[in-house]
């Protein structure tokens, strides 16, 4: 295992690999992935420059989400009968946690080396009131290499001596090799029905079976459904979509698996929701990671997260930290 530590004003950056293969960089700014390559070839995009990463209007790439990914109507959080008014950032609604949300906050980074694999941890004190949430909660995001197989796993932990709700997810945008888009990578997701949407993508209680291109569940091209005439006539253009994982009775099984003719990358996750975002809207013309200029469909967010409006699984309080974890395993075609 080997690391290093680029020290910057804005936000230190952790190179660190694996000699599985796998090497990733971190940025203390919204405790992200800044990259990850597999067998040397890039697997992720980001804009290349650094300076924009880490600055608001980076577009969540690879960075933590919260403190409650996704829209919330209004900008109203409304649970046990009261109201905490979040910051809006997309017109009245908040989306990621508002402009002031975790993506945006500068972590303080440390390494271990630990039975488990290279451990980069990040650690970040959310104030009371932050972006509009109530209680201060203690965050820890700590990402870890696997030492023997190329597997990237994220774990999320809140402390918090006040109630309060979480829903963190990591929003990387993943390219498997270095493709100009990835229309021609396949996704299958393990899910039976999607979050019903009402007008501006906010979501709803309701749920409505996969259908057509939604049914990722026997594996799908990515360009099938972002391509769908009837997803494109519509606010998301392309996927854009929260599925319903469902329920399986082994602990680990996969949510979602990306493929194409070079890699495959499997995510595992104990969440039971996942977004999937197919770069819709796209910043065209700047310069990513993996060399290519951003178009429409550039990358795929796989952004698993808690089931939206479901507070009881978001949870946390004196007696209740919040857990949750993230698992992206990558591998190589054979023949390849
Ligand atoms: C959302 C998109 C949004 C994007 C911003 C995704 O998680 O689902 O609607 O445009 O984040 O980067």
């Amino acid at each position: 295992m080997r690391y290093s530590i680029v020290e910057r004003e804005d936000a230190n950056l952790i190179r660190a690999s694996s000699d599985s293969g796998l090497e990733a960089s971190f940025s203390e700014m919204g405790a992200a992935i800044v990259e990850i390559r597999y067998a040397g070839a890039p697997m992720t995009i980001a804009p290349k420059d650094l300076a924009f990463f880490n600055s608001p209007k980076d577009a969540y790439f690879g960075k933590t989400v919260g403190r409650i990914a996704g829209r919330i109507e209004n900008s109203s959080l409304v649970v046990d009968g009261k109201t905490y008014q979040l910051e809006a950032n997309e017109g009245l609604t908040s989306l990621h946690g508002g402009k002031n949300g975790i993506s945006n906050r500068r972590f303080k980074s440390s390494i271990k080396d630990s039975d488990r694999g290279l451990e980069i941890i990040f650690i970040y004190d959310s104030p009371d009131g932050e972006a509009g949430y109530p209680g201060e909660v203690a965050l820890t995001v700590t990402y870890i290499l696997d030492k023997k197989i190329p597997s990237l796993r994220v774990e999320y932990k809140g402390v918090s001596t006040t109630k309060t709700w979480l829903s963190l997810t990591n929003h990387s945008y993943f390219n498997l090799g270095g493709n100009n888009h990835v229309g021609e990578s396949s996704l299958y997701v393990r899910a039976s029905n999607v979050v019903e949407m009402k007008n501006g993508l906010i979501p709803t209680k309701n749920s409505i079976p996969v259908n057509g291109s939604l049914d990722l569940r026997h594996g799908k091209f990515i360009k099938e459904g972002a391509m769908d005439p009837k997803l494109v006539a519509t606010r998301a253009h392309g996927y854009d979509h929260c599925f319903l994982l469902d329920e399986v009775e082994e602990e680990k099984k996969h949510a979602a698996v990306l493929s194409n003719a070079s890699y495959c990358m499997e995510l595992f996750t104990d969440y039971k929701a996942l977004v999937v975002y197919s770069d819709n809207y796209p910043t065209e013309g700047m310069l990513l990671t993996n060399g290519h200029k951003e178009i429409i469909h550039s990358g795929i967010a796989l952004e698993a997260e808690n089931r939206p409006l479901d507070y009881s699984e978001m949870e946390l309080g004196p007696d209740k930290p919040y857990r949750h974890y993230i698992e992206y395993v990558f591998s190589k075609k054979k023949g390849r």
